[in-house]
């Protein structure tokens, strides 16, 4: 690149400034770039990410962009759109509250219907479900181990259209676990609710679950809440 013509301004100029420890593969680095500036607030959302662009201000051919950009599709930090192409995923403070409101109501409404029939499979299921939670040391494995558990818990619930509901906007609270996990640390999964929804539900104790299940879903809103005003606004 010629340094008396710098490229014009962009909002990928922030990929530039990161240090590079090594990587295996082409695609996991550029993964990893991307993901840190999408995580950290440096590519806002709705950032275009234009394959070619990308491959050439991170020295790469467009494979592994392409790879990189499938990968974070998959956490739900890109987009896929068929007009514009991949673009960063919009998460915001409002947009998680929108979420927790929507788990909020859901939630132990599904864990009500669902306790009273539990089946002892079900229970060993969610059982295992918090031991693998305990000594996962990935965020994005640690998010569908969590869903996997509140799924398992609201099985028995017999409402495939409120499941499905459930199941949907679990899968979207994803992308701010994985935020939250990848910014601050691995942190405890709320693992004491877990133990006490599950140990509630194994006695049939319907509305002491759903009231932990409250709690659960507040105190991660309020840990998400939190980060969000910590954390230092920036202009695309
Ligand atoms: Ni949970």
């Amino acid at each position: 690149m010629n340094p008396a013509l710098p490229p014009p301004a962009s909002p990928l100029d922030v990929l530039a400034d990161a240090t590079a420890p090594r990587w295996r593969t082409a695609a996991e680095f550029v993964e990893a770039r991307l993901k840190a500036a999408i995580l950290e607030g440096r590519l806002a959302g709705g950032t275009p990410l234009r394959q070619e662009e990308l491959a050439e201000r991170l020295g790469v051919s467009r494979m592994p962009v392409r790879e990189a950009l499938r990968q974070l599709e998959a956490q739900a930090l890109v987009e896929m759109s068929p007009h514009r192409g991949a673009v960063v995923a919009e998460i915001s403070a409002a947009d998680a509250a929108d979420l927790f409101a929507i788990r909020r109501a859901l939630e132990p409404a599904a864990l009500r219907l669902s306790v009273p029939r539990l089946t002892t499979a079900q229970r060993e299921c969610a059982a295992a479900l918090i031991t693998a939670m305990d000594v996962e040391p990935d965020p994005g494995r640690m998010g569908l181990l969590n869903r996997q558990f509140h799924m398992a818990l609201y099985a028995a619930a017999g409402h495939p259209r409120l499941l499905a509901l459930v199941e949907q906007h679990l899968a979207a609270f994803d992308r701010y676990l994985r935020f939250h996990l990848a910014a601050q640390g691995r942190e405890r999964m709320a693992q004491e609710d877990h133990r006490a929804m599950l140990e509630a539900a194994g006695a049939g104790r319907a509305d002491t679950a759903a009231a932990v299940l409250e709690g659960h879903i507040d105190h991660a809103a309020a840990a998400i809440a939190a980060f969000f005003s910590a954390r230092p606004a920036r202009r695309p």
